[in-house]
């Protein structure tokens, strides 16, 4: 009978210290939850902070140079469908958004009567015009982006076959986000009014980028941006 009387009070005590380990638990749980939700808040603040520099950016780019007026935000809109068209996720389809936004910054730095030019330019302005991914990048680089903002504004005009500019890097050497941003700057290039020649239609851009694939441009991305346009009915916004 003693030794009975002990094991209910053994038990009575083991299930008191088991509901003090449950509540303890719940706890710390709580205050799991509360740090997630300071930290996922942290994150909001800091998408809200970086959404405000990049508009401002795209102002300043854009009141110089009015022909680049909304190019930056086709280009942008253009480079997410291809990037959600190729199944990358979110956070890698936001930091292509986000550069393909600001992704010819450093032509804040080129007089505006070289960009301005109702004609072809010279080679010397032309040249002066290819330092503007470096100028962009030298710009961005120290800021505290989530996603690889300046590395990709610096490889837009890089080529699989390592011929384009600045660094001349080659294939997987370039960033995938630099990859896709390059064919969307190039198809929308090619559809958009310039001073000295009218638009193209979107079927030169597609023959252009095919033609290419695989050596000048990334194949996958050339699929992808082929499907947006020939089978799922994606056309630019605005002109
Ligand atoms: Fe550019």
């Amino acid at each position: 009978m003693k030794d009975q009387e002990k094991t209910k009070e053994q038990l009575i005590k083991e299930t008191n210290d088991l509901r003090a380990r449950v509540a303890e638990l719940e706890e710390s749980d709580a205050e799991r939850r509360q740090a997630k939700e300071a930290l996922s808040q942290s994150l909001e603040k800091l998408k809200r902070a970086t959404g405000f520099i990049i508009d401002v950016i795209v102002m300043v780019v854009e009141t110089r140079d009015p022909y680049m007026a909304g190019h930056q935000k086709r280009v942008a809109d253009l480079a997410r469908s291809i990037a959600a068209e190729m199944n990358l996720s979110g956070e890698i389809i936001d930091g292509i958004g986000m550069a393909g936004l600001i992704h010819d910054l450093g032509k804040i730095s080129i007089p505006a009567e070289i960009l301005g030019q109702p004609r072809q330019l010279t080679d010397v302005e032309y040249s002066l015009v290819k330092t503007h991914p470096e100028i962009g990048y030298q710009i961005l680089k120290d800021i505290d982006f989530y996603r690889p903002v300046a590395l990709i504004v610096y490889q837009h005009h890089e080529r699989m076959n390592g011929t384009g500019y600045p660094q001349g890097i080659k294939g997987e050497d370039i960033l995938p986000e630099a990859r896709i941003l390059g064919v969307a700057d190039v198809v929308e290039a090619i559809c958009r009014h310039r001073p000295y020649r009218p638009a193209s239609r979107i079927d030169k851009a597609l023959k252009e980028i095919s033609q290419y694939s695989g050596v000048l441009y990334d194949p996958e991305v050339v699929d992808a941006c082929t499907r947006l346009f020939s089978e799922k009915g994606f056309r630019f916004k605005s002109r």
